[in-house]
């Protein structure tokens, strides 16, 4: 099997120092090696971007991310970051789609298909968010949602390219304190059609969502999830510490 890949987005959330205070933990626990069969990541605000990526270190078992790029390189876009300059910032991953950038920032099926592309062409990895709200998911159309979504943003990648992508499903539903967690028998029927199209083709299908303690296991037991993408659960370092260890049970 691939690694797990066990990652945190810290959305709008933390001061430098904070941040600083939870690298710096992570760093000491991790000991320069990630526990085996697990790729650890995590995605700061902008500004933490440069200050995470110094306690990291260079050489770091545990992947830098952005929580947005635009998909020009450089210009006249008041606000944007390039991924040149989160490049240039120790970025090596460029999150793209997710649901409350598409709610909140207008972000669309053809914008992600933009940063995609332009993570892709700067040697990022993109790691793309897909997911449906409530109302798709009674109607019974979770999984042509996430297929068009994904679908949509990938359009035009060559194989070689897919392979670097790593798809995040997180059902809107699902995540943030509105959210409620979702059970692995709800999650079954998206992961078999994602791994049926994506399984041997993208670099990972991570689900996001209301991850816990308590369900990370079960979550990582669904056939086709190589991961998860965890917010409130990892801010705290000790629940992502102990989201780590799940990983590494779960890898073996
Ligand atoms: P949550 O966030 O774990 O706090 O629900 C998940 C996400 O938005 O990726």
């Amino acid at each position: 099997m691939s690694e797990l890949w066990i990652g945190t987005s810290w959305k709008m959330t933390k001061t430098l120092a904070e941040a600083r205070a939870w690298t710096s933990g992570l760093v000491e626990a991790l000991d320069g090696a990630a526990p085996d069969g697990v790729q650890p990541f995590v995605i700061p605000s902008f500004t933490a971007t440069t200050t995470v990526r110094g306690i990291l270190g260079e050489d770091s078992p545990v992947l830098l991310g952005v929580q947005n790029a635009h998909w020009e390189d450089a210009g006249a876009w008041t606000g944007e970051v390039s991924v040149p300059q989160a490049k240039d910032a120790g970025a090596e991953l460029v999150e793209i789609g997710h649901s409350e950038r598409r709610e909140h920032f207008g972000e669309t099926v053809e914008t992600t298909r933009l940063k995609v592309a332009a993570a892709l062409r700067h040697d990022l990895t993109p790691l793309l968010c897909i997911g449906e709200d409530a109302q798709v998911k009674e109607a019974g159309g979770s999984s042509a949602f996430i297929l068009e979504q994904a679908a949509g943003a990938l359009e035009g990648l060559s194989e070689r390219e897919l392979a670097r992508v790593v798809i995040a499903y997180e059902p809107i539903w699902a995540i943030g304190e509105k959210g409620r967690p979702a059970t692995t028998a709800e999650l079954r029927e998206p992961f078999a059609e994602l791994g049926r199209v994506y399984g041997d083709r993208a670099a990972g299908l991570l689900y996001g969502g209301s991850v816990n303690l308590g369900n990370a296991e079960d979550l990582l037991g669904i056939e086709h999830v190589t991961g998860l993408f965890v917010g409130r659960t990892a801010w705290d370092l000790e629940g992502y510490l102990e989201l780590l260890r799940i990983g590494a049970r779960a890898a073996r």
